[in-house]
Order: C-alpha cells, then structure tokens, then sequence
C-alpha cells in the first residue's frame, strides 16, 4: 500500500507525450500573442524585441567593458576584441558578490554596490579612471525602443530591490557613477543572458540563432522575422526576441499540469502567480519542488521513519548542486546517503536514499520535458517562418543546472526531437559567460556607430 501511495504522488509529476504536445501548441500560441501590437499586454511570454540584429563581422576591435548581473554570480569582465583575430576575444573577469540584503534593499543599494565592484575591478586590472564602452548583462525582463535602454518590467528570481521596476536600468547605473565622481563611461547596451550566450556563442558557430538559459532561472531568445515583430518599425531581417518564456503559465497555461507542490512553491516565492514556467524549470526552484515532496512522503510516514526534521522544513536547503549530486549515475546509495546527512536529514536510511533520489528524477525530468516542450514550439516556429521543411540550427546554451546535471540536457533533446522532429538541432554550451557576448553587441555597435560618422 505504501508503494501504491508513493506511485500515485509520484505520477501526478509525469507528463504524457500528449500534454507535452500540448505544452508546445500553447508556447506558439503566446509566441504570436506576444509579438501582436494587440493582445501583447495580456500575453503572458512578453516577447521583448532585444534590438540586436548584426552578428559580429571580425572587423570590430577594442576594449570592452562587461558586466553580467542576474545569475548565480555577479562578474565584472574586461573583453579585448582584436579586428581579424575573430574567435580570439581576450577576456578577464572576476566574480563579486551580492549579498542578499543588497538584493532586497534598495535600488541605490544595489546599483551603488555595481558600481564600487566596477571601481575595484578598474583598479585591480590597473585601469583606474578609465572610461570605456560598457555592455551590461541584465538577466531580467526589460522593455527596450533601442540598445541603450532597458526598461525593468519586474524582478525575477531572488532579486526585489525597491525603487527599480518601471525605471532604464542604464540611468540608475548612471545616477550610481555620477553618485561616485570618480570616473565615467560610455553605457552602449543592455542585454538579456539569453541575447549575451547566443551571441557567446554566435561568434564560433554562425548558425547560433538560439539562446538558452537553464540555471537560476529559464528563459530563451531566438531570432525573429522583422515582418512578425509588430512592436518595431521595419521589415527587414531579423531581430532577437528575448521571450521571457519564464512567465508562461502565468495566464493559467499550465495549471492542469500544476500539482500541490508546485502551488506550494509559488505560493511561498518572492513574486506568487508570477514565473510559473520557470519555476516548474529552473535551479532556484526545482530543490524546492522536491523537498516539499520529500516534507509530505515524510508527514505520510513513507520517508524518514515519518520524522518531519526541523532541517526539511528549511527553504532552499537543496541547492542545485545536490540535486546534481544526487542523480548522479557514479554514486552509491551510500553516498547519496551522506549527502542527505550533509543536509542535515540525519535519519535517513537506504531506502530513504533510493526514494530520494527517485523524488529527484522525476522532478527534474519533468523540468526537462517542459523546458524541450518550449523550445520545440521555437524552432518550430523559426522553421515555419522561413518555409522550410527541415531545418537545423544550433541553440547556444548556459546556466548551472543545465550544466551540471547528468541527465537534464539528454531528456531535453530527446524531448525536443519528439516534438519537433523537422528540425535538426545542436546545443553548443556557452563556456565564457553572456559577458562575453554583451561585449561583443557593445563592440559590434561601436563599429556601426563609428562607420556612420
Ligand atoms: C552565466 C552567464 O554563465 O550563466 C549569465 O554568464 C547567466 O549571464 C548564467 O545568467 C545563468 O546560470 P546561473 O546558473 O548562474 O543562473
Ligand atoms: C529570469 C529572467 C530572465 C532571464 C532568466 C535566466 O527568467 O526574467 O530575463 O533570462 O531568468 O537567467
């Protein structure tokens, strides 16, 4: 009987072929409800025009700054793009942190500690008052009418500094520098991660049209038909489309798909009702998914010997990382064993370790599942749009639970396959960072500007 019950609860978290299906046809369908001058304020995948449009052409050349603020870790970089030295960007970097309190405080907390972080790293690499073009990685949604701009619409993930949303992003960097009085710079443009890996990646393989991102939170953007892009003048070429595609589901899209434990999860967020795509995906909430799963197996008395530990009841307690750990084919249940005990769930058994690790699996295939469910709608679409009955392109990939998970990125493509077999594609991981790509945007427009004058 305990089996049967611990079956049931576990079903409620697999999806069939058909409601993947189904997923994909409701993803097109905010796809075009985003990008029409009609109904795009109710649509939840907001389907922001990111005003990149020219990939790089090996004749760009300087220093760049670059900052990526909005993943796991916040980094200031130096890129040193040499003109006909393509694929040989020259970078440094370094990793700064954001405490939480700077996170929620406000605004000119947040952008004022930005600001000292570039200070320290201008001082650090010797270049002390210089003022240089600077793009700015900002993982969050943001309306743009041009580069330079970046309206924040909302936070997302654990980010909820007071005084930001409604506001460009690029004034309250620059109110922050004014603020300091000790150097200027040149704010060139604000880009999405998704924008930044795609172009990371771009740069080596020209058919990167996607850009992925699976870490902290989820979100794509691809390359759109001027023609389609109601919001923007023009109808030539192609534009990157930052999706926002975390926020799908946010008009009920997926409620039938929702268990208890994803209400569970909402409901105890930052932003209920708001994301929930990205938190049926995504690192920051997955280890939540399944630590709730893990309190009610525990409350049943099916986990734990029934000890509901003051430890299980603690938010965020499994970090991406475990739930990597744990689903990894190389470890013994012993050493699943001890890393629940490295958690503190001290009286764990071994049976306890093989259900855990079976709550992890399907938590994550899910997330998986879904994640290939919405990216088969993209290429999907792009195919259509271009009136091709095969199509291959190569999507641009980062963040640390696609990363590090053993079996995230596998189910995901075999799901995407499934969905959407016309298409042939490639997932190029980005290993430098949207850093790298927001400098690239930044050189690329520099280049442009200089050729008009
Ligand atoms: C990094 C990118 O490599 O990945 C960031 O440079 C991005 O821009 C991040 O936000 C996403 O992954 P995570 O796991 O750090 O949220
Ligand atoms: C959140 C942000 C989005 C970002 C994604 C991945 O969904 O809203 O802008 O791309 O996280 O970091």
């Amino acid at each position: 009987a305990q089996n049967a019950e611990r079956q049931r609860i576990l079903d409620t978290m697999c999806l069939s072929r058909e409601q993947l299906l189904e997923v994909k046809r409701r993803m097109s369908e905010e796809m075009v409800r985003g990008l029409s001058k009609q109904t795009h304020e109710q649509a939840s995948v907001k389907m922001l025009p990111a005003y990149v449009r020219s990939t790089p052409d090996g004749t760009e050349h300087g220093d760049f700054l670059a900052l990526d603020l909005g993943g796991s870790s916040f980094r200031v970089l130096l890129v040193q793009v040499q003109s006909g030295q393509r694929h040989k960007a020259k970078m440094q970097q370094k990793i700064y942190s954001i405490p939480q309190e700077t996170m929620q405080g406000t605004g000119e907390e947040l952008f004022d500690h930005i600001v000292d972080c570039i200070a320290a790293f201008l001082e650090y690499m010797g270049m002390k008052g210089a003022s240089l073009p600077l793009g700015f990685t900002f993982s969050f949604p943001c309306h743009q009418s041009r580069l330079d701009q970046g309206i924040l619409l909302k936070w997302t993930k654990g980010f909820k500094a007071s005084g930001c949303e409604g506001h460009d992003v690029i004034l309250l960097l620059k109110d922050a520098v004014r603020r300091r009085q000790e150097f200027d710079l040149n704010f060139v443009a604000v880009v999405n991660d998704t924008v930044g890996t795609m172009m990371t990646c771009g740069y080596e393989d020209p058919k990167c049209e996607v850009g992925l991102i699976v870490g902290t939170g989820t979100n794509a953007c691809y390359m759109e038909e001027m023609s389609n892009i109601e919001l923007v003048e023009g109808n030539e070429g192609r534009m990157s489309i930052n999706m926002e595609w975390g926020a799908f589901g946010d008009n009920g899209e997926l409620d039938d798909f929702c268990t208890r434990f994803d209400h569970i999860v909402d409901d105890s967020s930052n932003n209920p009702g708001k994301q929930r795509y990205e938190k049926m995906i995504s690192g920051m909430y997955l280890g939540e998914i399944v630590r709730n799963v893990l309190i009610d197996f525990t409350s049943k008395g099916l986990l734990f010997r029934g000890k509901l530990s003051e430890r299980l009841k603690t938010w965020g307690i499994f970090a991406t990382k475990f739930l990597s750990q744990i689903e990894s084919d190389r470890l013994a249940m012993r050493q699943i064993r001890s890393i629940l005990q490295h958690l503190g769930l001290t009286s764990s058994t071994i049976d306890d370790s093989v259900l855990v690790k079976e709550v992890c699996s399907v938590v994550a295939r899910r997330a998986a599942q879904l994640c290939g469910a919405g990216l088969a709608a993209v290429v999907d679409r792009m195919r259509e749009n271009r009136n091709l009955n095969q199509f291959s392109v190569t999507v641009g990939v980062d963040g640390t639970l696609y990363k590090t998970h053993p079996h995230f990125s596998s189910i995901m493509q075999e799901t995407l396959q499934d969905l959407a077999p016309q298409c042939q594609v490639t997932f190029q991981k980005s290993e430098d960072g949207s850093g790298k790509g927001a400098a690239l945007i930044t050189a690329v427009a520099c280049r442009i500007k200089s050729e008009g004058q």
